[in-house]
């Protein structure tokens, strides 16, 4: 008698690939939520009421990075000279500022590049929730 076997096969398979899945869904990292809020959010506020907060007052140069991204249109000019931004772009600044503005006083932030892909990805998603297209 023969039996077909290709759902369990199927479900070992699944079973094998589906962690791995998982993982690289999550980033294989944080969040691009929690990156920003661990790794960016004490220089960048996250929202327009947030930018009245004293912190990102005493410093000028706390740079809103929902203003970059639009819906309608995607990614926007720089506040501080650094042309058109895309996705690449950005991750290049954020792993190394310098390298594309070495004056900069925007410290590199260590981040690997599923972390990296997020962080963006979330800056876009602040810039879809504050800006009115
Ligand atoms: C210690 C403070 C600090 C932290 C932490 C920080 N930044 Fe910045 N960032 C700055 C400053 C200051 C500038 C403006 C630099 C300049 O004018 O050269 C800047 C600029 C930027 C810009 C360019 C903005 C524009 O209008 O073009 C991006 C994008 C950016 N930061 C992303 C991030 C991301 C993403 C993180 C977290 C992973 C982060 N930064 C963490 C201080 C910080």
């Amino acid at each position: 008698m023969r039996h077909n076997h290709a759902p369990v096969i199927l479900l070992l398979v699944l079973t094998a690939i589906l962690p791995a899945t998982a993982l690289a869904e999550d980033g294989g990292g944080l969040s691009g939520e929690t990156v920003y809020e661990t790794r960016c959010l004490l220089c960048h506020p996250d929202s327009p009421d947030a930018e009245d907060a004293s912190r990102y007052k005493a410093r000028k140069d706390a740079v809103p990075l929902w203003t970059l991204y639009r819906e309608s249109e995607g990614w926007q000019e720089s506040q501080i000279g650094l042309g058109s931004w895309s996705d690449e772009r950005m991750k290049e600044f954020i792993r190394y500022p310098k390298g594309m503005k070495p004056d900069t006083t925007m410290v590199g932030v260590p981040l690997n590049d599923a972390e990296l892909k997020e962080v963006v990805a979330y800056i876009k998603e602040l810039g879809r929730r504050h800006n009115s297209d």
